[in-house]
């Protein structure tokens, strides 16, 4: 039998697979389709410091092997969290990870503050492509990506993952700038910017002209950036971007990660980490592999 078990900047996770933020909620509705305790964790749909309506409709949209969404952080506030929805999640035998955006590094700070000791770990969302015209956000550039990071750190009483974007040249330099300034673990990939449109109209298909990609499209994208990120760091990383099945879970560990996030895939199979954890430990128990946590960063790269 292959032991599960995987720790994440000391947070313990009784299997690598983590549900990620913004397509899960924060948890619920799913549970009505399975036990959500079978997850290692469990990211929560991005919290804002006040509550957020998100961008107008439309802001979902279909493309070749996945989907654009431009939601823009709709979600109740944090204090709504706390109060609302975090009591559901703490009674799961699961790693709750509360994922934050601000306007600014000191909003971060204050919102890590807020959240205190209250989940197991911090994810920094400095990645969204959805909140202005052009895309641009903390994670395009080394600099402003260590500012959020520094303070979030200086109030965060759990460990801090800070999520980036892969709409930038070089990750890796991004990554390092992160732990500099104190990052416990990074979280990796965001989605990647696009467009659609709808050629009889004229007119985009988002409301806000462009959105985020994600989905089985975006996977081998993820891939190169899990291993580059990895590789320069030496952070533990959750890799997440088109997570299909249990082999694509096992790859990505091989590539540097040390727990994988499911998204999309829940669209299309609300049963999919059902699914993928099965896969997963079938795979791992046909080739051997005594502890999951063994595949993390085994490629062997030329
Ligand atoms: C509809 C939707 C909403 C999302 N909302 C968030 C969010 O609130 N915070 C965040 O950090 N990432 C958000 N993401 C990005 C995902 O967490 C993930 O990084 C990305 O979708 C890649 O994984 P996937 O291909 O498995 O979906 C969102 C993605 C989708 C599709």
């Amino acid at each position: 039998m292959t032991d599960l078990f995987v720790s994440v900047a000391g947070v313990k996770m009784k299997n690598p697979l983590i549900a990620v933020s913004g397509c899960f909620g924060f948890g619920r509705e799913y549970d009505e389709y399975f036990d959500i305790s079978l997850l290692g964790g469990i990211s929560v749909k991005g919290l804002t410091l006040k509550p957020r309506e998100g961008n107008p409709p439309p802001r979902a949209a279909e493309a070749f092997g996945g989907c654009l969404n431009s939601v823009g952080l709709q979600n109740p506030g944090v204090e709504a969290f706390l109060r609302d929805e975090l009591p559901f999640l703490v009674k799961k035998d699961v790693a709750v990870i509360a994922n934050i955006s601000g306007g600014s590094p000191e909003e971060y700070g204050e919102m890590a503050g807020l959240i205190g000791d209250s989940v197991d770990m911090l994810e920094v969302n400095i990645s969204c492509p959805n909140l202005n015209k052009d895309g641009v956000n903390f994670s395009n550039d080394p600099r402003s990506a260590a500012g959020v990071t520094e303070a979030v750190k200086k109030t965060a009483k759990v460990p801090v993952c800070v999520k980036l974007s892969p709409n930038v040249t070089d990750i890796a330099s991004v990554a390092l700038a992160c732990k500099d300034a104190g990052a416990d673990a990074l979280s990796l990939i965001n989605t990647l910017l696009g467009m659609r449109i709808d050629i009889e109209t004229r007119r985009p298909a988002l409301r806000m002209n462009t959105g985020g990609l994600s989905g089985p499209a975006i996977f081998p994208v993820a891939m190169r950036c899990v291993w580059q990120v990895a590789t320069a760091t030496g952070l533990p990383v959750i890799g997440m971007g088109g997570v299909s099945d249990g082999l694509d879970a096992a790859e990505m560990m091989m590539a540097g990660a040390s727990a994988v996030g499911i998204g999309t895939a829940l669209f299309q199979d609300p049963y999919a980490p059902e699914r993928i954890l099965r896969e997963l430990t079938d795979w791992c128990e046909g080739h051997m592999v005594d502890r999951v946590s063994d595949l993390t960063g085994s490629v062997e790269a030329y």
